[in-house]
């Protein structure tokens, strides 16, 4: 298995170029499967799990092609890879593919609107948290839906098609947004979706949709109104700037001092984020085509952050925010409130040398002067790359495990460090 060696200590200065949201691509694209036409997504990141995603989705029957693969990818541009649905040969997706990554149970919004059935094994539970399905379930059942759990399985059912319904969701749930509406476009009627997440992903995927030939409305908003159409069209759609790497990147630079400009991205993608971490201590400045981040000269101040549902702090970036307040002057409290498992990186952090107690969903992190190099592993992607951030200040040698969980979701983060003076390197086997 791979590992990541860092070697604590360089400044981080140079470029890094922001690649397409891992998050905006998953859904979009499953949008294929709503139509039979071919639609193309351009800044489409190299991941694990993009490639996980279109394996499941050729198992549904989607043929794939990408263009000027080699070129693009070795000139560090995302590609542009087209789908077409036009044969559904199968609308199961099995506990062996879903169970291996969660968005794959998103496919039943799309295949209940167009094909009229699907059977999805439940995902289950994941490192994070339980992570259920009940508003995807009770959210498709208000739009005409018959769904039994057998099995493991939900097998779902919509005789003559999906009609139109209001559904209030009782928590904000950013799938269960992008199924929903997803399966709202191909409804008869009216659909009204209340208590939507608002994360720049959905606004994201509503654009390809209306790109498509769907009506929506509010988007970005709490409340989602779609006009259900009888077909929808390919689309080309360019992926947004993955707002968790931007301000991953963004914290690495608060952490290591230097000045690196993140290209390809904006500070609107990550409002709180982008608050915490200039109170922290960081310059960020818009600049063409991207943002200039810096460190005030300072040290690193203590700022308490609290996770919520966009335009909150992102779970999604808590981890990496841990890290940097780690070296923080002070104490800072984070408050986890979208996932009950998300502190597997507290431990670890703290092999570091990291002084870090937990009381339910509350980390208080008194910062320290030194982080010592050793060997980390954790069991998420977030957590992950927040051993990396750590390792990047840590004195001497800092071993990441489990690399994988990185490849899911950061592209080429080696090179990208590598190449603003990270001593860093991927040891293979
Ligand atoms: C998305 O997950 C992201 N994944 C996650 O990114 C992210 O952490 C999360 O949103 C929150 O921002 C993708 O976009 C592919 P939710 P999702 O449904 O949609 C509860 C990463 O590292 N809930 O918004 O699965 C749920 O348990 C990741 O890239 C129910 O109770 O998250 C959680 O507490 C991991 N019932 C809360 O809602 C349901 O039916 C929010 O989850 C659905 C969700």
């Amino acid at each position: 298995m791979d590992r990541i060696r860092i070697r604590g200590g360089n400044e981080l200065n140079g470029t890094i170029p922001i690649s397409g949201a891992k998050n905006a691509t998953l859904p979009l694209m499953i949008a294929s499967l709503l139509t039979d036409d071919t639609l193309t997504l351009e800044n489409v990141p190299h991941l694990a799990d993009v490639e996980g995603l279109t394996r499941i989705l050729g198992n549904h029957g989607v043929d794939f092609s990408v263009t000027g693969k080699r070129l693009r990818q070795e000139a560090g541009l995302g590609r542009t890879i087209h789908f077409n649905a036009r044969n559904i040969v199968d609308t199961t997706a099995p506990y062996e593919l879903v169970s291996k990554m969660r968005a794959s149970f998103w496919v039943i919004g799309p295949l209940l609107a167009r094909m009229h059935q699907a059977k999805v094994s439940l995902p289950g539970g994941c490192a994070i948290g339980t992570r259920p399905v009940d508003i995807f379930i009770d959210g498709l059942r208000a739009l005409g839906a018959e769904i039994d759990i057998e099995a493991g399985y939900a097998v779902a059912s919509a005789k003559g098609g999906l009609v139109g319904g209001r559904y209030k969701m009782p928590k904000v749930s950013v799938g269960a947004t992008h199924v929903l509406m997803m399966a709202a476009t191909l409804a008869k009627g009216e659909t009204v979706l209340e208590n939507a997440a608002r994360e720049p992903e959905i606004i994201d995927l509503a654009n390809c949709l209306t790109a498509m030939g769907a009506k929506i409305d509010g988007a970005g908003t709490s409340t989602i109104r779609i006009d259900g159409v009888a077909a929808l069209s390919g689309a080309r759609h360019r992926v947004l700037p993955d707002r968790i790497e931007t301000g991953t990147y963004a914290m690495a630079v608060a952490m290591t001092g230097g000045d690196v400009t993140l290209t390809g991205t904006h500070a609107d993608l990550l409002p709180a984020a982008a608050r915490a971490i200039s109170e922290a201590g960081a310059i960020l400045t818009p600049v063409e085509n991207g943002i200039r981040v810096q460190r005030n000269g300072g040290g690193i101040n203590a700022v308490d952050v609290t996770t919520d549902p966009y335009p909150g702090f992102p779970t999604d970036l808590q981890a990496q925010f841990m890290a940097l307040m780690t070296k923080s002057n002070g104490i800072a409290t984070i408050t986890e409130t979208i996932f009950e498992n998300r502190f597997m990186h507290v431990q670890e952090l703290a092999r570091l040398g990291a002084k870090i107690s937990l009381s339910g969903q509350v980390a208080r992190v008194e910062g320290v002067k030194a982080l010592k190099g050793a060997p980390v592993m954790a069991t998420d992607l977030r957590a992950s790359v927040s051993l990396v951030i750590a390792g990047l200040v840590a004195e001497g040698d800092t071993l990441v495990n489990r690399v994988y969980h990185l490849d899911r979701g950061f592209e080429r983060l080696e090179e990208k460090l590598g190449r603003c003076g990270a001593e860093i390197e991927r040891i293979s086997g």
